[in-house]
């Protein structure tokens, strides 16, 4: 059956105007004013709401064994938090272990996905090993469609990278035309600041913090500048959470280094204050780099407006407060980290964002949807409303109103570090490849819809 959204307000990166959208099979086939429904197709009333490209997520954990404990969403319940909240494509790292061949975690990554997902998905290739075996398999992997890898300068002696791993992943990446996305904080500091930490008997989750001051994390910034500009390679900065970070982002692109900031919500909405709530209430606002102080979010709102930041993803990293942050209620070190925001990303960027003036209708769309297209080889197939594009579609209600709340969430979690927040504005329809799979918050869709998306390589 075909699909004819009459009457809304497209909203895309560049352009405004109202028309109708006509979808044959998966795509857009036509955008004109006046379409007349032909026999057959289901007709949506977008009159008096948006209509966005399919927001894309480039930054989630969906399955990821961490610090003793593993996320507790499924890639079923994942897809369709994601659906409700306007996310119709996400990019899930595979966060291999030191000791796992890289081949194997692929499969094991695609085999959780596969055929469990609602919406469509792809990877960043984790590089926690790098010898002439791991380089055999990241090769193949590259060649079946995953054009970005994953590093991370943080968590010591589990998914960490040495020095000599960088150089060389980054070598490879450059000789593969891919993108190298990094976690960027300073790990033997952090291990340095956390022992004292403890040792002085500072073991709440506000101290968390502490262990991981901006300077720790603009240093990794600076670490992966180096590398990058030593080896040509283009590279994407995961989670910039300071003023101090992205200082040093843009002082390598300002000496020519290839890169890409992205911020996330959480960093917007939530400060440092927040992880010292007391009774362990810290605990639900422990996440890495860790929140910060609340000055730097003026200063990410202006890079996301001047286009300094790129792309505004969830770094949805799902674990239960009661049974898993509790894990470290003695030992901020042992708290999973986390802050799950991939069901309420898009409605509080929104909010926050375009209804408190603080960006535009076009610097939304372009970063929680285009940017990340055209970085990760996407575009125009995603984040884009022209005829050839996915007819993965987002109508917009601005006019809803509500709060949210853990209790009527589609993410497996006992908690939402958002409760009673609220939001003004939330997707009416919610389209997959010409198909609508959420309506005003319920998933109506296709659990297994979802599609692994190979890509090539993106604009850099
Ligand atoms: O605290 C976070 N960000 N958890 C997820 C893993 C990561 O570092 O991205
Ligand atoms: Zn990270
Ligand atoms: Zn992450």
């Amino acid at each position: 059956m075909s699909l004819l959204i009459k009457n809304g307000e497209i909203v895309t990166a560049s352009e405004r105007y109202i028309a109708d959208i006509y979808c044959e099979k998966e795509t857009i086939t036509r955008i004109d004013k006046n379409i007349l429904p032909p026999a057959g197709a289901e007709v949506i009333d977008a009159g008096g709401k948006y209509v966005f490209p399919g927001f894309i997520d480039p930054h989630v954990h969906i399955y990821m064994p961490f610090m003793g404990s593993s996320t507790k969403d499924t890639h079923e319940t994942a897809s369709q938090a994601a659906l409700i909240g306007g996310t119709t494509t996400f990019i899930e790292m595979i966060c291999a272990a030191r000791t796992d061949k890289p081949l194997d975690a692929f499969e094991l990554w695609m085999d959780k996905a596969a055929g469990k997902s609602a919406c469509d998905f792809s990877f960043h290739m984790g590089v926690s090993r790098f010898d002439p075996a791991a380089e055999r398999d990241f090769r193949e992997i590259v060649k079946r469609g995953v054009s970005s890898f994953k590093v991370f300068l943080a968590y010591k002696g589990a998914f960490g990278v040495t020095d000599e791993e960088l150089f060389k992943t980054l070598s490879l990446a450059r000789e593969l035309g891919v993108i190298t996305t990094a976690h960027c904080e300073n790990a033997d500091l952090i291990q340095a600041l956390q022992a004292r930490l403890l040792a002085e008997g500072k073991t709440g989750p506000e101290y968390h913090y502490w262990s991981r001051p901006p300077v720790v994390e603009a240093e990794g910034v600076h670490h992966l500048m180096t590398f990058a500009e030593m080896t040509g390679a283009p590279v994407y900065v995961v989670h910039v959470s300071c003023q101090e970070a992205l200082k040093e982002v843009l002082r390598g692109s300002a000496r020519g280094v290839r890169v890409w900031a992205e911020t996330l919500i959480q960093y917007l909405l939530c400060d440092k204050t927040d992880a010292e709530k007391p009774d362990f209430e810290g605990a639900k606002f422990v996440m890495s780099p860790p929140l910060r102080e609340k000055r730097n979010q003026e200063v990410l709102w202006n890079g996301l407006r001047k286009g300094f930041i790129s792309t505004l993803a969830s770094d949805h990293a799902p674990f239960d407060f009661k049974t898993q942050k509790e894990m470290g209620r003695d030992d901020f070190t042992k708290i999973p980290n986390g802050i799950p925001s991939l069901e309420d990303r898009v409605n509080l960027y929104y909010t926050y964002g375009v209804r408190r003036n603080r960006i535009d209708l076009h610097e939304f769309v372009h970063t929680a949807s285009t940017a990340a297209a055209k970085i990760f080889g996407l575009f125009p197939r995603k984040g884009a409303i022209q005829p050839g594009a996915d007819a993965d579609l987002v109508v917009y209600d601005p006019a809803c109103r509500g709060k949210i709340s853990a209790a009527c969430q589609r993410m497996n979690l006992d908690h939402s570090a958002f409760e009673g927040v609220k939001i003004e504005g939330r997707p009416h329809v919610v389209t997959v490849r010409g198909k609508v799979a959420a309506r005003d918050g319920k998933f109506v869709g296709d659990p297994a819809r979802g599609q692994f998306l190979r890509r090539e390589r993106g604009n850099y």
